[in-house]
């Protein structure tokens, strides 16, 4: 289990934090706008407004010649009314002035043709000018306002997303990234397998990165590659963050993530930030639900709570209501708002921010959600939705720093991610998100809480470690795994594991590699099921985890054989009906699971329940909770603040048992049935119990 006490966003602060994106650079002609803006911020119980996140030809019109007045004034103006401010670098997009006299700030597509300025998030990470440009105008904003009274946190650059430039910079610097982890043209033809189709290199030269019209089929360039934009965004964050730190080194720094984002690895920005923050916009009101939305979202709130180790993370943006880049602009139904924000804190955000404060008038965002509307007043639905947010976040201060006592901790893996898609084999689509968030679903639905972990993540403090498809296995993890399980430790792990080294070249010998002895099994092969077809799993009489019922498989099955494991359950079907399908190996002190197909739902309620009694996980309301409703635990160690939230469209009624519970937000005390209404939601405290 992590730790339970954390450090507030901003120790100056100790409240959660409310607000959202603030462009008073769209509005200089509407001084009336702006002294109205403040007077609604206060209404609306916001407390905090991100500022200057696009605003780079408004803070530096023409090269050399800056303009601050604007900005030092909404800094005072905030500060005047007991606001705060989370200031932004504007590195996320350049004034035109800036692309047209150095083109090379601006990024090389795969196909080698260089983008014409527009639209943002398209700069090249590699460019010195553009690093120059950036530290400049950084130190400048910090001289200035690294003291300022409003300022909480530095929110560097938005959503880095552009680390894949193609330009002839960019390939230099890939080629230097190579020589450095591969030492020699030998060693990296060996780790690249490059012999096959004639591919041997002869001179780093001839290294390009993968192209559309060139090489895209060797895997490892293509996994070196995604690895160095990650590293390469890295290094221009840094540039970005060091004069932040010697102007201002109490102001603590972020970054706005993108959740499961797929090119960037963000355990590797994590260290070089003090608190993670991201923007979350669920599709609310989908057909498939919200449940199924409800328990998506949760996953990514809990990878960001565990990208610092358990510590409270920022909902740096949300919509108040729409999101209008998707298909279907789908307003959020009444409660829905209230839920989704609490869903964050109660997953270990301890701020609830929006992108946008106020409805920009044209362009591209001008039905995008906001807290203003162009009706310009507050008297909407939505302005009153966040007034509400705004009213329960204020009375929830106690929540601030606790964090999330985790027994369970889930690997989702960047590099395991975009090797394993990249395969040719065994099927297209691989489904890795789809697999852990089967695992995911039945711990949700159990209301017990889990850390997402990478695979190089300490796994000593938790009882039980799960990981989904782990096919590409890194130096060190199998010997951790081991280490972890021979200690007491639970471990599963399933099909298709164990097949590549960090190379991406195949473990010789069997699979899964490294990880066959601590499993006691190999796999001999895979079969790949087609859409729509199935096989049988059936349990194996008196198996020990007392599971009765018989599951489907879909998708991916392997035919393993069982050495030193037992044998749980077996296939029903096919030529490899009777042929192990669960399997338990004991290892020390602890036991390590093998699933060897994708298996159903019932399969994971099952499995996860015998798990759960066997280990004795802590879950955050004893006894079964109605379906969609879901109950997520925060607790400082003396309190345990405990979110109960119904993703259902109707009423819900849970048990609460007879214990007496502090209800945070209608006062009194409560016990036994409660019933929620559609959407509902409720923060209950009681003395901890983690
Ligand atoms: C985010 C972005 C914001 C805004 C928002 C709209 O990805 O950071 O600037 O575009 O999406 O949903
Ligand atoms: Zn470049």
């Amino acid at each position: 289990m992590p730790p339970l006490r954390h450090p507030l966003i901003n120790s100056r602060y100790p409240h959660l934090l409310h607000g959202g994106d603030y462009n008073p650079d769209q509005w200089p002609l509407r001084p009336d706008i702006l002294a109205e803006d403040i007077r609604l911020m206060k209404q609306a119980g916001c407390n905090t407004l991100s500022v200057g996140i696009f605003a780079w030809a408004t803070l530096e019109p023409e090269e050399g010649r800056f303009e601050f007045e604007w900005l030092d004034r909404t800094m005072d103006d905030l500060a005047k009314a007991g606001l705060h401010a989370i200031l932004a670098t504007p590195s996320g997009a350049r004034p035109h002035w800036m692309a047209q006299k150095y083109p090379e700030v601006l990024s090389v597509e795969p196909n080698r043709t260089r983008r014409l300025f527009g639209l943002r998030h398209n700069h090249c990470p590699t460019s010195p000018v553009y690093r120059e440009k950036c530290a400049q105008i950084n130190s400048l904003l910090a001289e200035r306002y690294g003291k300022h009274p409003a300022l909480l946190v530095w929110h560097v650059s938005n959503e880095y997303s552009s680390g894949y430039c193609h330009c002839p910079l960019c390939q230099e610097a890939f080629r230097d990234w190579l020589r450095r982890r591969h030492g020699t043209l030998e060693a990296l033809n060996q780790a690249w397998w490059t012999t096959f189709w004639s591919h041997t290199y002869t001179d780093w030269s001839q290294i390009e990165s993968p192209a559309p019209h060139g090489e895209h089929f060797l895997h490892a360039l293509n996994l070196d590659w995604r690895r160095f934009a990650t590293d390469q965004t890295v290094d221009f964050m840094k540039n970005e963050i060091a004069p932040l730190r010697a102007h201002s080194p109490e102001i603590p720094v972020t970054t706005n993530l993108m959740g499961f984002f797929y090119d960037l690895n963000p355990w590797k920005l994590a260290p070089e930030l003090d608190v993670i923050s991201w923007d979350s916009y669920p599709d609310w009101g989908a057909p498939q639900g919200d449940v199924a939305v409800g328990f998506r979202t949760a996953f990514a709130h809990d990878l960001n709570r565990s990208l610092k180790g358990g510590r409270p993370f920022m909902l740096m943006e949300s919509t108040p209501s729409v999101v209008n880049w998707r298909d279907v602009a789908k307003l959020k139904r009444p409660g829905m708002h209230l839920l989704s924000s609490l869903q964050a804190v109660a997953h270990g955000a301890d701020t609830v921010q929006y992108f946008q404060w106020r409805k920009s008038r044209g362009a591209s965002e001008k039905f995008h959600g906001a807290v203003v509307d162009h009706v310009g007043h507050e008297h909407t639905r939505v302005f009153k939705d966040v007034a509400e947010v705004g009213g329960v976040l204020a009375k929830l201060d106690a929540v601030a720093g606790s964090g999330v006592p985790a027994e369970i901790a889930l690997v989702f893996d960047w590099e395991n991610r975009w090797a394993l898609d990249d395969a040719q084999g065994p099927r297209k689509s691989k489904g890795y998100e789809d697999a852990c968030h089967a695992h995911y679903h039945a711990f949700w639905k159990r209301g017990l809480p889990v850390d997402v972990l990478h695979m190089d993540g300490d796994f000593s403090s938790y009882r039980l470690v799960v990981a989904p498809m782990l096919y590409l296995v890194r130096p060190g993890v199998a010997e951790r795994l081991e280490a972890f399980v021979e200690a007491g430790g639970t471990l599963v792990v399933t099909y298709w594991s164990g097949i590549v080294d960090a190379n991406d070249l195949c473990f010789l010998g069997g699979f899964p590699g490294p990880l066959r002895r601590l499993l006691g099994i190999w796999a001999e092969e895979i079969d790949a099921l087609h859409d729509g077809e199935t096989n049988r799993v059936l349990p194996s009489a008196g198996n020990r985890l007392g599971l009765a019922r018989h599951y489907e498989a879909r998708e991916l099955c392997d035919l393993i054989h069982a050495e030193s494991a037992g044998v749980l359950a077996t296939y029903g079907q096919d030529f490899y009906a009777g042929r192990p399908a669960l399997t338990e190996n004991r290892f020390g002190k602890g036991r390590a699971y093998y699933v060897a197909a994708r298996l159903d739902a019932n399969f994971h309620e099952d499995f996860t329940g015998a798990l759960a009694t066997e280990l004795g996980l802590r879950s955050a309301l004893p006894g079964t909770l109605p379906e969609g409703l879901s109950v997520q635990i925060r607790s400082d160690g003396t309190h345990d603040f405990l979110f109960l939230m119904n993703f259902l469209p109707h009423e819900n009624t849970v048990d609460l048992g007879t214990e007496t519970l502090e209800d945070l937000l209608g006062g009194g005390a409560l016990r036994g049935p409660l019933t929620l209404p559609g959407f509902g939601c409720r923060v209950l405290r009681r003395l901890s119990t983690s």
